[in-house]
């Protein structure tokens, strides 16, 4: 199996609580990685570090995308998506005065003027209709096209936060609690998008949740962190009945 992305050690303090504290793990190509762990793991801040939005005290980030190793340390959020990692957030950061349609083509046209600038445009604004109702259309809001943004329930608007990020056209696409809030209807509804994503959109993906149940129906490999470092990692049925998972979970609510 192809890896295409690999964090060596990776490092972050906070004063004296360690965020992350020597994470080293690989994500393979066209598979769905779920982390999962009581909060204050440190899940968000590996995601921080690998999405470039913090930089790490030490560890390396690698990526193969394109089939060069290219060490990605540190690299800006725009840098890594003109590469071809995007990311969705925990609090979804769609323009909430924009109609849902127009917040794609947004995120569109904000990819396309990057490589504008970097002098490799690829063919105008043309196509960013087309490509903005596909996007639409695979993440199943094509009824609500003409809302605002802020009048989407909560659970569409992480649904639109996911379609920006595919805007961006990414080959590794990093999810932080896409179900977080959500009921169980609109979770099945993330769950059903994540599994298109990787299996007719070939993205690989990683995947942040607290809710197990999800992460076991969408992930190829689960690891668990816990205070900072990974207490487990390996394929669901695995995860599920390992003790220390398990020790970890008792009492919390799913
Ligand atoms: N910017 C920050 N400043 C100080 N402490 C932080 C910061 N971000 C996270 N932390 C701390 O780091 C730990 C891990 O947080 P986080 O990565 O958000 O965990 P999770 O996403 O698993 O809930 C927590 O103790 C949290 O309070
Ligand atoms: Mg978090």
């Amino acid at each position: 199996m192809d890896v295409v992305l690999e964090a060596h050690e990776l490092r972050k303090y906070f004063g004296s609580v360690r965020a992350v504290d020597g994470v080293s793990f690989t994500l393979n190509h066209g598979e769905v990685l779920g982390i999962v762990g009581p909060n204050g793991a440190g899940k968000t801040t590996l995601l921080n570090l690998i999405s470039g939005v913090i930089k790490p005290d030490s560890g390396r980030v690698y990526t193969n995308i394109g089939g060069k190793r290219i060490d990605i340390t540190g690299w800006s959020p725009p840098r890594l998506a003109r590469l071809g990692i995007a990311r969705a957030f925990q609090v979804p950061n769609v323009f909430t005065g924009l109609s849902v349609i127009d917040n794609i083509r947004a995120a569109i046209i904000g990819r396309k003027r990057q490589y504008y600038t970097l002098k490799s445009y690829d063919g105008g604004l043309e196509g960013v209709d087309e490509e903005a109702w596909s996007i639409l259309g695979f993440i199943g809001l094509t009824d609500k096209y003409a809302l605002q943004a802020h009048e989407l329930s909560h659970g569409e608007r992480k649904l639109l936060d996911i379609a920006l990020a595919l805007a961006l056209k990414p080959k590794i696409l990093l999810l932080d609690e896409p179900t977080a809030g959500l009921s169980a209807a609109e979770k099945d509804l993330i769950v059903n998008l994540v599994k298109r994503m990787k299996k007719e959109a070939g993205k690989s993906i990683i995947i942040v949740e607290h809710d197990l149940d999800v992460v076991f129906q969408v992930s190829d490999e689960v690891m668990v962190m816990y205070e900072g470092r990974i207490l487990a990692k390996g394929h669901p049925d695995i995860i599920k009945t390992d003790p220390k998972v398990r020790a970890l979970y008792l009492g919390e609510e799913k």
